[in-house]
């Protein structure tokens, strides 16, 4: 449960774009202002086709903004004022169609020109139809935008107003504002963080990160894999690093890109992984996000096994070292915080928590991978992160959101160490 306390008297600016989900950002405003919160609104000309300026105006308490040629709103309230006279800008419902003018910079309406003249920052509750939103237009424009660092929650998954299935329904309005919730916890952290100067809370800290799946080799040709991508254990090295921890990423095959600013030592086997983990301590934090492959064939043949018509050869597996029970157990020079990750399927809490225990970590972020789920390869994950004071439950995000999002509270964790 996201603690709401920081949202009192915080001014935030919402934008309602033209999307069937408009209808719930009249409760968003109502619960945002239940908390203590200021809202304005920009109401976009299809966003009105939805909601009435006048429920808005209603609910807000304050001139609804629509026209970008007003001369009242502009002599009044001029674009570039009202978009730097808020602490945050919320776009929900945020459609296809203005996630892709903000991701050209475009300036053709009072919503796009506020968006693109703003110096705040910026959360979209993305709500459309689930082929718009996995049209890789769509997947791109989303992509540039959290690139530039624009926060985004949901969509969620579900039946929606066409009756398809899917991700496209808008975040409900109390996600939407735990994620706002969020987003002040974590200003509060940073120390002037409307400065531009560089926001450094883990600079001296040295972090470990595994990534990827290990390859365990059964002769010189094939090998026992997984499905792993590496994006969040990358997400989270590079996320670390930008807060300015000296980051060491240990990482399985993968097809990504090295980080920025991470120095990568690439190993295939679990063995390999232990072995450069080892060599990288000490280290502050470790955050082991590998697909680590629990088993490997025993008596791995040095020549190719052939097909000689004696049937097929039967494998033994023998187990592999655990690197995070490793890490958690590394007495004298175990990390001061070892975060795991728990791929469940099931009752995901439940079983990350009993993980927590026996692996000896610190914190485990939990994630379902049950079919259906795209965790795995997927640009979204939906995680849960398990301390010792219980589970935080975090709206679905990119991979990349969730890697920024763990590293502000790795930071955190560090200016005030919570359990
Ligand atoms: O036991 P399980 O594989 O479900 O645990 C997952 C967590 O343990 C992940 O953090 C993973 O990186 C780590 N792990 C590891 N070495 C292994 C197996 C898992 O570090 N051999």
């Amino acid at each position: 449960m996201v603690d709401h306390a920081s949202l009192s008297g915080k001014r935030v600016l919402l934008v309602i774009a033209g999307g069937i989900a408009a209808y719930k950002s009249l409760d968003l405003i109502r619960r945002l202002r239940e908390r203590g919160v200021r809202v304005r609104a920009v109401l976009t000309e299809a966003g009105a086709r939805f909601v009435t300026p006048l429920s808005v105006q209603a609910l807000t308490e304050d001139t609804v903004y629509r026209d970008l040629w007003s001369l009242t709103d502009e002599s009044e309230m001029g674009h570039i004022r009202l978009s730097r006279e808020a602490d945050l800008i919320v776009v929900a419902p945020a459609t296809a169609n203005l996630l892709a003018r903000m991701a050209a910079g475009m300036a053709d309406d009072l919503a796009a020109t506020v968006l693109l003249a703003t110096d705040k920052p910026v959360l979209v509750a993305p709500a459309m139809n689930v082929r718009m939103w996995e049209h890789p237009a769509t997947q791109d424009n989303m992509t540039r935008l959290e690139r530039r660092g624009v926060r985004r929650v949901g969509p969620n998954d579900g039946v929606m107003a066409c009756n398809e299935f899917g991700p496209g329904r808008m975040a409900e309005p109390m996600e939407i504002i735990d994620a706002i919730a969020a987003h002040f916890a974590e200003a509060a952290h940073k120390p002037q963080a409307d400065k531009p100067q560089a926001h450094t809370p883990l600079s001296g800290k040295r972090a470990l990160v595994t990534s990827g799946p290990t390859h365990e080799p059964i002769d010189p040709v094939r090998y026992i894999a997984n499905r792993s991508s590496g994006k969040q254990g990358h997400a989270i090295a590079e996320a670390l690093a930008r807060l300015g921890a000296a980051v060491t990423l240990v990482s399985g095959p993968t097809r990504l890109p090295d980080p920025p600013g991470c120095a990568v030592v690439a190993i295939e086997t679990a063995r390999e992984m232990l072995a450069a983990c080892e060599a990288a301590l000490p280290v502050d934090i470790a955050v082991c996000a590998a697909a680590v492959a629990d088993w490997r064939v025993a008596g791995t043949s040095d020549r190719k096994l052939k097909k000689d018509g004696g049937g097929p050869p039967s494998l033994s597996l023998t187990e592999n070292p655990d690197i995070l029970a490793t890490l958690s157990q590394a007495g004298p020079r175990r990390p001061a915080l070892v975060i795991g990750f728990a791929a469940e399927t099931g009752d995901v809490v439940a079983y990350a928590t009993a993980k927590r225990a026996r692996k000896g970590c610190d914190w485990i972020v939990a994630n379902d991978v049950s079919l259906g789920t795209t965790t795995f390869g997927g640009a979204d994950n939906t995680v849960h992160v398990i301390r010792a004071d219980g589970a935080e439950a975090w709206p679905t995000m990119g991979k990349d959101a969730v890697g920024a999002r763990l590293a502000e509270a790795i930071a955190a964790h560090f200016q005030t160490p919570t359990p």
